[in-house]
């Protein structure tokens, strides 16, 4: 079969990944080609465990793997085949050097750029697919057409908003898919092209176009806004357990107006995931850069608000366990940083579990797809810790729960049948409000949610 068009994706993670296989699954007439530096992703990609776990990617990487979507460690070919490049590589935050602990690491695009520029034949269209800093693009284009070898290169801009979790629902019904490019005649016509692909699927009053720096600042910047309401509502939480109100319902109450809507209002143990975090420090890094301090201020209080909101937590803990954590079993229910994934990056869980392990209490971690990934977070922990995949085991013994990852599967347990074989008093910690509070109490349980009173029997 001849293609219309040859796609390839540098880079097979949790965008690279699920982004190509809907763009293969939507758009039978285009080769879609994902490569990455990693041959163990890659033989995962091309087995029946695939490296990551999302709702529905299962079926359309089944549906299209060997037709039209290929995973590949051949990154050459994959250059010099393809018209245009999806950029997908990680852009972690710096730990080294001017920036470190804030700045992005760009270490992993620069290289990307320098190879498609060696093995590139003909002209490509290059998207940054990646998290960015603003004025990447311009670097990128720098890099490219640094040697006099007559190749067209013309960068776009096009942010992945999906998240982890509802990726494939997010891919196959974006709110918006935005596009970036520069406002020469070649910028348009690239963007055209990419605007055509997802027209596949997309209607075309939800493909965005704009320039290029605002699309790439437009991601930090949406980013920073959803971690903004989780921090804002965090803080209330705060202010509710001493004032003895309740946060769901000031929540509803201030969710309810229209302007200020419903979503992204739960009160939790804190954010974490891969992005929220790195792309906030990223615009204070670049706030700062541009002298802008006050503006960086105020977004760095997002994230003080976030470890404040984990330190809240583990201290409450440690408080209503009567001040020692010494040779307490205290179960973790979930690791992931959100449900419905098996992603542990920037996890809540990570920071409580290192905590309690400092306080020499003995941890259980159980979680339905992210034991894996928590066994390599905690690599290297000296202390107790067991990890259990069934909770109902993973409780026995223990003096406490606490839940970090709002699994459904949790709050349809059987908590009497639970209660019956912990050590008491039994306590109950709910990171992320998803159980029964009046009930757990009813059954015995001590009961600490966030930004509401508990329950105790003492
Ligand atoms: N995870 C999310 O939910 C999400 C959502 C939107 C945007 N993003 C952004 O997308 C980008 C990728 O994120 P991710 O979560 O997919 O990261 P990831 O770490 O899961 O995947 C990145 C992949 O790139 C590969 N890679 C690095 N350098 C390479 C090179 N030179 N050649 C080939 N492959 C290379 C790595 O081996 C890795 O498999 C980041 O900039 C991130 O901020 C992530």
């Amino acid at each position: 079969m001849t293609f219309e068009k040859h796609i390839l994706c540098i880079g097979a993670g949790y965008v690279g990944g699920p982004t190509m296989a809907m763009i293969a699954f939507k758009c039978p007439r285009y080769k879609v080609t994902v490569v990455d530096i990693n041959p163990g992703r890659i033989a995962e990609w091309n087995s029946d465990h695939l490296p990551i776990y999302e709702p529905g990617l299962d079926e359309i990487v089944r549906a299209t793997r060997g037709k039209n979507l290929f995973f590949s460690t051949d990154i050459e070919k994959g250059i010099r085949e393809s018209e245009i490049i999806f950029v997908s590589v990680n852009t972690p935050t710096k730990t080294f050097g001017a920036g470190a602990g804030m700045a992005a690491d760009l270490q992993y695009w620069d290289k990307t750029a320098r190879q498609i520029r060696t093995y590139a034949t003909s002209n490509k269209i290059i998207v940054e697919k990646s998290t960015l800093p603003v004025k990447t693009a311009q670097a990128m284009k720098r890099i490219l057409t640094s040697e006099a070898n007559g190749i067209r290169f013309d960068v776009l801009s096009n942010p992945e908003f999906l998240a982890e979790g509802t990726a494939v629902r997010d891919l196959e019904k974006p709110d918006r898919v935005l596009i970036g490019s520069t406002q020469t005649p070649n910028g348009l016509r690239a963007r055209d092209v990419l605007v055509e692909i997802y027209a596949n699927w997309v209607s075309k009053d939800r493909i965005i176009t704009s320039n290029i720096w605002s699309s790439e600042l437009s991601k930090l910047v949406a980013n920073a806004f959803l971690a903004q309401r989780v921090s804002s509502i965090n803080s209330i939480s705060a202010l509710c357990e001493k004032a003895d109100a309740d946060i769901e319902e000031v929540a509803r109450a201030v969710g309810m107006d229209s302007r200020v809507g419903g979503r992204f209002l739960n009160a939790s143990v804190g954010f974490g995931g891969s992005c929220f975090k790195k792309d906030i420090l990223n615009l204070v890094y670049l706030c700062r850069y541009y002298d802008l301090k006050e503006v960086a201020d105020y977004w760095e209080g997002v994230v003080k608000i976030n470890d404040y909101q984990k330190d809240r937590f583990l201290l409450k803990i440690l408080d209503a366990l009567f001040n020692t954590l010494a040779d307490k079993r205290i179960c973790l229910f979930g690791f992931a940083f959100k449900a419905d994934t098996g992603d542990t990056r920037e996890s809540p869980a990570i920071f409580v579990a290192r905590q309690l392990i400092e306080e020499k209490a003995r941890v259980v971690i159980t979680d339905p797809k992210a034991l894996k990934n928590a066994m390599k977070d905690m690599e290297g922990v000296a202390g107790d810790i067991a990890y259990v995949e069934d909770p109902y085991v993973a409780c026995e013994g223990c003096t406490a729960i606490a839940v970090m990852t709002e699994w459904r599967t949790y709050a349809a347990l059987d908590y009497e049948r639970i209660y019956r074989t912990m050590a008491k008093p039994a306590f109950i910690f709910d990171g992320r409000n998803i159980l029964d509070h009046r009930k757990l109490f009813e059954i015995g349980f001590n009961v600490f949610p966030i930004g509401k009173p508990s329950l105790t029997h003492f």
